[in-house]
């Protein structure tokens, strides 16, 4: 599984860019708003686009095909890694499938339910993004419907990839995986839960305890 980190801020970008652990960026229109009005969508997506060489999903905010459209062919001249980040609602199918016609890639998002996630695929839709956690919030397993997406995909060979998002916990990040999501996209602060464990910082301590009583 793939990591992708789940933000618009280009500090937090930076400091996991240099792990090597990640290989893509989804922003949403609260994480784009999150980083102020100080530089423009088109900036950060082009800031971006310098420290990570893989995908960088940017969302449109219209909410009929036409404005849609509009916005995804100006944000595909931004780069070449911009994926359009498109609402599952009807007008959100329509534009998915020209801009697939079109070569643009484009990541299906707010999927609660694996017939949305089968739509969107059908419609053309590179990426499917199922929000595990805001299912979670409503009393609903969010990791069912990516365990059920994946059967649905290997039962009837179905390309367009599975993005785990809504990440809230470092134990989503495992069962996302153990599901067959292809890419889990995380918070900065999830991954650095993610990668720390008591154990390692206790084990490095004393390693470096005995170390220090042999050499003084
Ligand atoms: C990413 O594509 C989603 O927009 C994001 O993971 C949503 O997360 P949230 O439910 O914590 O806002």
């Amino acid at each position: 599984m793939e990591i992708y980190l789940d933000t618009a801020n280009l500090k937090e970008i930076q400091e996991v860019a240099a792990l090597g652990i990640i290989s893509g960026i989804t922003t949403n229109p609260t994480l784009v708003a999150k980083e102020g009005k100080g530089v423009s969508f088109e900036t950060r997506i082009k800031e971006i686009a310098e420290i990570i060489p893989g995908p960088i999903s940017a969302e449109v905010v219209s909410t009929e095909a036409t404005g849609m459209l509009r916005e995804a062919y100006a944000m595909a001249k931004w780069s070449s890694q911009v994926v359009i980040k498109i609402p599952m609602i009807p007008e959100g199918l329509k534009a998915v499938k020209i801009l697939s016609q079109d070569g643009i890639k484009t990541n299906m998002t707010l999927i609660f339910s694996t017939n949305q996630a089968l739509l969107a695929a059908r419609a053309g839709a590179t990426y499917v993004s199922s929000f595990i956690g805001r299912m979670d919030d409503i009393s609903q397993d969010g990791m069912r419907v990516i365990r059920e997406i994946r059967e649905v995909w290997d039962r009837h060979s179905i390309q367009a990839r599975i993005i785990a998002a809504s990440i809230r916990h470092p134990i989503h990040l495992v069962e996302a995986a153990r599901a067959g999501a292809h890419i889990a996209t995380v918070p900065y602060k999830i991954l650095m839960q993610a990668l720390k464990h008591p154990l390692t910082d206790i084990g490095l301590e004393r390693f470096l305890a005995d170390w220090k009583s042999l050499t003084s």
